[in-house]
């Protein structure tokens, strides 16, 4: 038997990705997982308001309420650990975690991003950025992807993608919002794949058996 995933969930802002992913829990096509834990480093982030209405522990925890980093991650840490999470999902999370996480998690934190990775990735890609910098270059192709997180920003290996065409047509927020369907669809399926044992990551390789 594969472990169980006790799974904290890290969003920023509106939380629909974590959404379809408890949608899908609760809804018994993801077994062998539960969402332990809801942190936003924004307080007023619709995810924490969906994982108080579904009484998932949800903490606000900003690096502004610290006065130094290690501070602020010796909280996240503390957390992590006295959830007894043991697989973590960025789902809109617009921070770095720290290195110190990446390593007592190694392999075991994912991230979607709203592009086909590794091309629109790395610092200043998140949210709205990503689809108008697609569109400026002309890309007959975009998508999501989910990766594994490691100590380089957005380079972790892809786990799953999924494309869309761009039309002539689209704006940045027609992008993002055709985007965003194809999110919902694949990272319900990453989570499912990890919590059934079928991912192994070896080096930068990913399989899926
Ligand atoms: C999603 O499109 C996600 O891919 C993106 O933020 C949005 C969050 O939506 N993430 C990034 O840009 C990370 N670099 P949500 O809060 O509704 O899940």
């Amino acid at each position: 038997m594969h472990e169980h995933l006790n799974i904290a969930v890290f969003a920023s802002g509106k939380g629909s990705n974590f959404k379809a992913i408890l949608e899908a829990i609760n809804a018994g096509r993801i077994c062998n997982a539960k969402i332990v834990l809801v942190i936003s480093n924004n307080s007023d982030a619709g995810a924490l308001v969906t994982a108080r209405e579904h009484h998932i522990p949800a903490r606000h925890v900003s690096r502004k309420q610290f006065s130094t980093d290690d501070d602020f991650n010796a909280k996240l840490m503390s957390l992590l650990v006295g959830y007894r999470v043991n697989f973590i999902v960025l789902a809109g999370y617009m921070k770095k975690i720290d290195s110190k996480i990446v390593q007592s998690y190694k392999n075991r934190i994912i991230n979607i991003h709203p592009a086909l990775l590794p091309k629109f990735g790395g610092s200043g890609m998140y949210g709205i950025h990503v689809h108008e910098a697609v569109i400026a270059s002309k890309e007959n192709l975009s998508g999501a992807s989910v990766h594994i997180v490691d100590e380089e920003y957005d380079r972790g290996p892809v786990v799953l993608q999924k494309t869309v065409a761009v039309d002539s047509t689209d704006t940045p927020e027609s992008l993002a919002a055709k985007v965003l369907q194809l999110e919902h669809e694949i990272y319900p399926e990453a989570v499912r794949l990890f919590a059934e044992g079928r991912i192994k990551v070896i080096g930068k390789q990913v399989s899926i058996s």
